[in-house]
């Protein structure tokens, strides 16, 4: 499938409706890497009842036990860390589910959620992210409509993603995307599509934590005409306030990045579909085929 109908099923994917039994638990883990993992990050925003872990090592955090949830997230199925995680995770007697569309993964016979083959992995994110969801937060139905709904508008016209690609594309420039809470997550997941899809190095921050960090470079930096600076617009006025202040002090300018939606749910989906555009057009402006992984797998060859 060409990668801009991959982009296109996002909309049907976040009315995925297959969730885990779960019963009483202390904590939930969710381990998974590169376009799999995403799906923990997006989830531990969303979710706040209990404790999240989101693991993306080979290794798993000394705490989990019997009463822990733990669902190991992987596309292909053969993820070594991934399945390493598990092991382990296993063998503390947790209990264990798997999201997957294959591999070594859907062959363990443990509590496992089959999702459709065929997409790159960060484009499924709607079905790795999804079966998580329903089970622990339960979307409804409204939110989903909502989700499905706006996400179809972008595919319909993404102009605007397209002209931001344009400009980062124009100055060769290096893409830095901010988000803030409870999108944080999602600055990160641009900043894995600019590289996976754009093949581009990118990097991500958030506010406010970015404040006591990036503010002194923002001004200070040298080469800073070789950005190109994204902040996600927020609902806080708090953060809003920030952004312009920082723009201010800093002599930076950010470009804003509207966000549609009345939920948390429809607003995460839709924001991770803007990127998903603009890096999908950086690819295409620079002549590079987004859905090229070669030099991943090769290296996943090599240390096999
Ligand atoms: O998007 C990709 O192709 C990668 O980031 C993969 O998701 C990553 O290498 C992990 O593989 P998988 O998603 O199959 O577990």
């Amino acid at each position: 499938m060409e990668f801009r109908e991959e982009l296109k099923t996002l909309k049907d994917q976040v009315k995925f409706g297959e969730s885990f039994k779960v019963d009483r638990f202390s904590n939930i883990v969710i381990a998974g890497m590169g376009g799999s993992g995403i799906a923990g990050r997006i989830f531990s925003e969303m979710y706040s009842d209990k404790p999240v872990f989101v693991s993306d090592d080979y290794s798993i955090p000394n705490f989990v036990d019997e009463n822990t949830e733990f669902i190991a997230v992987s596309y292909s199925g053969n993820t070594e860390e991934t399945l390493s995680a598990l092991e382990m995770a296993m063998k503390k007697g947790a209990k264990v589910h798997a999201i997957t569309s294959g591999g070594k993964l859907g062959e363990l016979g443990i509590d496992t959620i089959k999702i459709p083959s065929g997409l790159q992995p960060r484009s499924a994110v709607g079905y790795l992210t999804m079966p998580i969801i329903n089970t622990f937060i339960k979307p409804s139905p409204d939110d989903v409509d909502e989700a499905s709904r706006i996400l179809a508008d972008l595919d319909a016209n993404n102009t605007v993603q397209e002209n931001i690609a344009t400009e980062i594309f124009a100055g060769r420039r290096i893409p830095v995307i901010y988000g803030a809470s409870p999108f944080r997550s999602i600055a990160y997941r641009w900043k894995t599509q600019f590289n996976e899809n754009a093949k581009v190095l990118a990097y991500s921050s958030y506010f406010s934590e970015l404040n006591h960090n990036d503010t002194m470079p923002l001004r200070d930096t040298y080469r800073k005409d070789e950005f190109y600076f994204m902040a996600f617009d927020s609902q806080d006025e708090r953060i809003r306030k920030r952004i312009e202040v920082t723009q201010k002090i800093t002599g930076t300018q950010f470009k804003k990045i509207d966000v549609r939606g009345t939920s948390v749910f429809a607003r995460s989906f839709y924001l991770i579909h803007v990127g998903d555009y603009i890096t999908y057009h950086l690819a295409r402006l620079r002549g590079i085929d987004p859905q090229d992984v070669s030099t991943i797998e090769e290296l996943k060859k090599r240390i096999a």
